[in-house]
């Protein structure tokens, strides 16, 4: 997607042939500095600390992670060393589980002179991969904003969206931005209503970035808003992204997610999930008794950054000194507030007999 009108990608391969460029997310939507990853080290701190961030992105990262590592120390023991050292970066998003062992596989047969080369090539196919697969939710995506804006001929067909699920959280289109896009790019007309998605406002600091930088209209909201659009008709359909989701179908996505898909449900307005393949878990039977919620800094909740009047950057505390706080990063959407799942093999009912359906290599991985 354009960051002011040139093409950039989240992660790439730098031109020295074996460092990593990243978009540093901590920094947006103030500053636009990119990152250079030189170790598996460097991956790992990128995902824990947020420098990447989005489920697809942390896997892609965690890839190119084990082929740095692969360069330093590429014999079985580097190996293992890598996998355990990003596997506990972040523990909600199943796309990091799903990159790692994907390398694995692809690693251990080969011996290990061969194994810096092997890995950075299975590192860029899981890239390309995702670019692909989210192309595919563009086009199957589309189909569902194209049904709505031809039963409102020359009218907005008004999208919600929660948290980041767009391109900077992949490699490239997004998942729940990617039918965005496409029907932005089509000449659909299309508005997107952002939740600003507190506490780390990805919504209003990342969604609102990129969108604005392609030249999608939107307007940003606080968290609380939605339930009142969907009162007054003002939301045709809500797409998110998720985190993981559970063989029966729930969907874990960013805190808040799950008051969005109740308020839609009480309003009969669509509510979507975006994913690629790499974030269903069947090895999750049941999404609210077994995804871990991960728990993060109570600073999160307490402190807000944000340019001051002239210019500079500043971190205020919001909340009264000793006032203890709690910070759940996720929840759990039960399957049946969920209208649909948008992959990149069709757009499937969240239950179990469709994503068994829609993807068996996956539930013999998840036996293995
Ligand atoms: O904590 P984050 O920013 O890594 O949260 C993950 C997300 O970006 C969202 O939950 C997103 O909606 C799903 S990932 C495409």
């Amino acid at each position: 997607m354009k960051v002011d009108g040139k093409h950039f990608r989240s992660i790439w391969r730098e031109r020295d042939g074996w460092s990593v460029g990243a978009i540093d997310q901590r920094r947006l939507p103030h500053e636009f500095v990119v990152a250079r990853l030189t170790s598996c080290e460097d991956a790992a701190i990128a995902i824990h600390d947020m420098l990447v961030r989005g489920a697809p992105l942390i896997g892609a990262t965690a890839a190119y992670g084990m082929a740095l590592a692969m360069r330093e120390d590429a014999s079985d023991a580097g190996l293992k060393r890598a996998y355990e050292t990003l596997i506990v970066a972040r523990p909600t998003a199943i796309n990091l589980k799903w990159a790692l062992d994907e390398m694995r596989a692809a690693l251990a047969p080969v011996k290990p002179p061969e194994r810096a080369e092997a890995a950075y090539a299975r590192a860029d196919e899981i890239a390309e991969q995702d670019v692909e697969i989210n192309r595919g939710i563009a086009h199957n995506g589309l189909a569902l904003i194209e049904a709505i804006a031809a039963n409102k001929p020359g009218e907005v067909v008004n999208v919600l969206t929660h948290c980041n699920a767009g391109w900077l959280a992949t490699v490239d289109w997004g998942t729940a931005t990617a039918p965005i896009y496409l029907a932005h790019e089509r000449g659909i007309k299309i508005h997107v209503w952002v939740d600003e998605t507190r506490p780390r406002n990805q919504g209003a600091s990342l969604t609102a970035w990129e969108l604005g930088h392609h030249g999608v209209p939107h307007t940003v909201i606080a968290d609380n808003t939605g339930g009142h659009l969907m009162q007054h008709g003002m939301v045709d359909l809500a797409i998110v992204g998720t985190d993981r989701v559970a063989a029966n179908g729930d969907v874990c996505n960013k805190i808040g997610t799950y008051l969005k898909a109740l308020a839609a449900h009480d309003n009969n307005v669509p509510f979507y999930v975006a994913l690629p393949s790499p974030t269903v878990d069947f090895a999750v039977s049941d999404g609210i008794r077994d995804i871990p919620i991960e728990q993060r800094s109570g600073t999160e909740v307490t402190d807000m950054t944000g340019r001051t009047a002239d210019g500079r950057l500043e971190t205020v505390r919001i909340v009264p000194e000793g006032s203890p706080v709690a910070n759940y990063a996720f929840d759990v959407t039960p399957a049946r507030l969920v209208t649909g799942l948008i992959t990149e093999r069709g757009v499937l009912k969240p239950d179990r007999a469709s994503l068994a359906a829609a993807f068996p290599e996956r539930i013999a991985a998840a036996a293995e």
